[in-house]
């Protein structure tokens, strides 16, 4: 089993660049099967998501061809309008190929969805909305059957601003029959890229007031040239891993405009960070306030920050308190961090501030982190995507040589973590 051994202590210090967004780029190669022309998408990230999703077109009958971070898709001939049982519970972009896989043959079938094991992750919204939209679908034990003979635009309420569920829509909705609006919708940046995507690619889309898409139906989508954005996940992890090793760490391409919620945290936590003309640079704080953090929807602090924050917090003075109100069960990464040393304690009531949708029902999505506690080294197993990015940086600051194995979750969303870990002076190798 592949695993990565870590000397902590030693401080982070140097530049890297941030990778094209996983979540942008795996949605954008999705939205390739809606062109009529080939598609050319730039600063693809070199990710397991990415090549799954690769296959995933290539098994659809797609010319995929992949080189320095360029994907050029030619999905003009298709062959079959059925995922391939290889892509079984992989990941959760199986759900987003529904509406262009109707647009090219009135039918679709797809498998069961995998991704990170963070909470329920149900898909009732996908469906609902695609049913208004004049879908049948039916669900069975191996995944989803879905046919329509003509989509039609229609006005879909989300109970909550799912990004999967408006990604979904969206990609329906632009060459539907008619208006679609989305109201209560994600407004991620990752979605405004691929709804800009969408634009060049002949679609009329429009973000208005109150998270609201409006989408007009077109009856083609012609090829284009699209550079995705930079991913502000990754960027994160790096600049509270340059700033919690004591380090001083450039992270370029950084877009200040995608971090805000997370610098205001920084800040509040009196980590020391400057914005400059092409990225952002962390270096080492004298020390770090406890804060009280709540994750939500954009523009709020993302869930997918909350894990290496939250490390960042076991080493503040004092209290923090972090409610977690996006996803039920995202804290259990933190039994591994309280073995090496960690003071987190987890709650079922709403801590902090507003209540959220979980109130009342019994699910430990508020933490309580008390610092700061000096990390032990340990063997520990990664659990999902983000939460193995936060135990590399417990692992760089711990005392020793830690083993970090399951390092499969991290290499599907984090382009050359040991390359760049290393260019930055880090002790890690792979095993
Ligand atoms: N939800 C429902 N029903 C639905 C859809 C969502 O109840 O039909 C709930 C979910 O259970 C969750 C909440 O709504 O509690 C938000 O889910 P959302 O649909 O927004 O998440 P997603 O599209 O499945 C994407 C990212 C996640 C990221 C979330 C939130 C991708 C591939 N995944 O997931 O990223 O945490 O949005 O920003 O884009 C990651 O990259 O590691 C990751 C988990």
């Amino acid at each position: 089993m592949k695993k990565y051994i870590i000397q902590g202590g030693v401080p982070l210090r140097g530049e890297i660049t941030v990778p094209g967004a996983k979540n942008a780029a795996t949605k954008e190669l999705v939205a390739c099967l809606l062109a009529d022309d080939v598609v050319t998408l730039e600063n693809v990230p070199d990710i397991g998501d990415v090549e799954v999703t690769m296959e995933m077109l290539k098994s659809l009958g797609a010319k995929v061809k992949y080189t320095n971070g360029t994907a050029v898709v030619d999905a003009r001939k298709l062959k079959t309008s059925k995922v391939v049982e290889a892509q079984h519970r992989k990941n959760r972009i199986p759900i987003l190929l529904l509406g262009p896989l109707l647009h090219r043959f009135g039918k679709a079938t797809i498998p069961a969805l995998g991704g990170c094991l963070i909470g329920a992750r149900p898909v009732n919204f996908h469906l609902q909305a695609l049913e208004k939209m004049g879908v049948e679908i039916s669900c069975t034990k191996d995944g989803y059957t879905a046919k329509a003979k003509i989509m039609k635009g229609a006005v879909i309420d989300l109970p909550f601003p799912s990004v999967g569920a408006t990604e979904n829509i969206m990609l329906a909705a632009v060459m539907a029959q008619g208006t679609t609006i989305i109201k209560n919708a994600a407004v991620e940046p990752e979605i405004v890229d691929l709804a800009s995507m969408l634009q060049a690619m002949g679609a009329i889309i429009n973000l208005e007031v109150n998270r609201t898409w409006v989408i007009q139906g077109v009856s083609s989508l012609k090829g284009t040239t699209h550079r995705v954005i930079p991913d502000r996940i990754v960027a994160a992890s790096f600049l509270t891993a340059g700033a919690l090793t004591g380090g001083d760490v450039f992270v370029k391409d950084a877009r200040q405009i995608d971090l805000l919620a997370f610098l205001n945290a920084m800040r509040k936590a009196d980590i020391p960070f400057k914005i400059l003309k092409d990225g952002i640079r962390v270096t080492a704080p004298k020390k770090i306030k406890p804060i009280v953090l709540e994750t939500d929807v954009h523009p709020g602090f993302m869930t997918d920050w909350q894990q290496p924050f939250v490390l960042a917090l076991t080493q503040a003075e004092g209290v923090s308190i972090v409610h977690e109100t996006v996803y039920e069960d995202r804290f259990g990464y933190t039994k591994a961090l309280q073995e090496m040393g960690a003071n987190i304690q987890l709650h079922c009531e709403c801590l902090g501030g507003k209540t959220c949708r979980y109130a009342g029902k019994g699910y430990r999505h508020s933490a309580i982190v008390v610092g700061p506690t000096p990390l032990k080294s340990a063997k520990i197993e990664i659990p999902d995507l983000r939460a193995g990015f936060s135990y590399i940086i417990a692992a760089l600051i711990a005392d020793g040589e830690s083993t970090i194995t399951g390092v499969g979750h991290i290499e599907r969303g984090y382009e050359d973590v040991i390359g760049r870990l290393k260019s930055l002076g880090a002790k890690i190798e792979v095993k």
